[in-house]
Formats: structure tokens, C-alpha cells, sequence
């Protein structure tokens, strides 16, 4: 993972008391720091254990922000802070239809299965098998039967369950993938990290009627989308 320094592996040793305190500390840490603003957000963090999603190597660094790795190619955690960062500007919120590109752990789609509440959806989709049977064991013990998932190229969106309120898409593309764009519904929302002119950054569409528009919220650092929008290196960057 270029650019991010990942702590050794090591046998875990933290109890259930020591998550939870630091759990604690991250969602203050994070509302201190302006990442955190909504209370269904709060909440999710709060209520979903984010170790439970963590390779027993790592899961001691559970809290700490760097991206941590997980089964499968090039796939990984996100840091604590990505997932405000993403679903904040989303505004990610009961009863939406969710679709989230890459599942990785499982965790992003725990925390919005929270946010969406009962009467909303979560789909959630991973290009890597290996990954993918990772997250889904990770969601089935922490209880989440619930969440859709589907084992595919998250590029192609899953159009048998569009159109979607709130796409999220957590590696980085040169362009928004199109079948995204066209199955996002009405007011629509959609988030991703985007490599432009060099330099990954977080762009927010928003579907206002039927135009689109983008805002530029910050840089970013994310693996590379894969599949058929993808543009992997061999170092998976
Ligand atoms: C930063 S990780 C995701 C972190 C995840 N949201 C979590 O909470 O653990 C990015 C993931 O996107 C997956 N990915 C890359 N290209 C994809 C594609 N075209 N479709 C679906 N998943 C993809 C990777 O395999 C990796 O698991």
C-alpha cells in the first residue's frame, strides 16, 4: 500500500473493555475533528465493532487510521476516518437505498446497514472471491444477514436492484463508471475517489433534476478500482 506505512503483524491481545474504549475515542475524535456531524452516523460507529472486521494479525491497529490489509489482492480496510468522510457529504440517511463498490471487509457495509435502518437497502459489491467470502463471514457473525452482497465487478453497478439513492465506490477510477451515473436514482448521490491530472481526489455527483453535479471535496489515497473500469498497475496503485 503505497504511501501508507501498515504496522507489523502481530498476535492480538486487546480485550473486548480496550475496543470498546478506544471505539469511544475514535467517534470523539472524529466529531472533534469535523468528520462526524450526523447522529445516524454517530450511532452506526458506535454500534458496529470495526475489530470484528479485521484479520486477527491486525486487529489490535483496529482504531489506529491507516488502511489495514485484508484477504485477497490488494483489498483493504479503510481508515476509521474514511467512512464519515465518504457517507457525511453522501448525506447517508434512514430509508435510502444503498450501493457500495467495494466491500473489502465488510465494515462500510455494516455501518450503513445501520444507517439505512429497516426500511432501507444495502447492497455491496467485490471484484476479488477471496475477499468477498471474507467480508460475507464477517457480516454473517456480526449479524448482518441482510446486506446484499454480490460477488462481481462493482464497475457495472448491480441493475436489478436500481435505482440506488446513495452510490459509494471505494477505490480510486480515472472516470466515474457510466453504469453507476445511469442507476443512480432521482436526487441521487454518488461518491468516489477519482485520479485526475495525477492526484486522487473525492468527488461528489449529485443528480439535480436530470443534470449532474460535481464538487471536488479533498485529496484522497485509495487502491485502484479493477474490472472493467479499472486501470491497475501491477503494484495494485
Ligand atoms: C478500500 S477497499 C474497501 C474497503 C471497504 N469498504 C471496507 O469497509 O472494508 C476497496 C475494495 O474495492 C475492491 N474492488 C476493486 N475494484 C472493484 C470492482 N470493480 N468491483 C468491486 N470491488 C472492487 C477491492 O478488491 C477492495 O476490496
Amino acid at each position: 500500500m503505497q504511501g501508507w506505512i501498515v504496522p507489523p503483524p502481530k498476535t492480538p491481545t486487546k480485550s473486548e473493555a480496550d475496543f470498546e474504549r478506544e471505539r469511544l475515542e475514535k467517534v470523539s475524535s472524529l466529531t472533534r475533528h469535523g468528520y462526524l456531524k450526523s447522529d445516524r452516523v454517530r450511532q452506526a460507529l458506535l454500534k458496529v465493532h470495526r475489530e470484528e472486521f479485521i484479520p486477527p494479525e491486525y486487529r489490535d491497529y483496529a482504531y489506529l487510521e491507516v488502511p489495514l490489509p485484508l484477504p485477497g489482492e490488494h483489498a483493504t480496510i479503510s481508515c476509521p476516518h474514511s467512512y464519515p468522510l465518504f457517507y457525511e457529504p453522501l448525506g447517508l440517511d434512514e430509508g435510502h437505498r444503498f450501493l457500495e463498490v467495494g466491500l473489502g471487509s465488510g465494515y462500510g457495509a455494516a455501518v450503513a446497514r445501520e444507517v439505512v435502518g429497516a426500511e432501507g437497502l444495502v447492497v455491496a459489491m467485490e471484484i476479488d472471491p477471496v475477499t468477498f467470502a471474507f467480508a460475507k463471514r464477517n457480516l454473517q457473525t456480526a449479524g448482518y444477514d441482510d446486506v446484499v452482497l454480490v460477488n462481481a465487478d462493482g464497475g457495472l453497478g448491480h441493475p436489478e436492484l436500481a435505482p440506488f439513492d446513495r452510490v459509494s465506490v471505494t477505490a480510486a477510477c480515472h472516470e466515474i463508471p457510466p453504469p453507476l451515473i445511469a442507476q443512480l436514482g432521482r436526487d441521487g448521490k454518488l461518491i468516489a475517489p477519482v485520479t485526475e491530472h495525477g492526484t486522487q481526489v473525492l468527488v461528489l455527483l449529485e443528480k439535480v433534476d436530470d443534470t449532474l453535479q460535481k464538487t471536488v471535496l479533498c485529496e484522497v489515497l485509495y487502491m485502484s478500482l479493477r474490472g472493467t473500469y479499472g486501470a491497475v498497475t501491477a503494484n495494485g496503485i
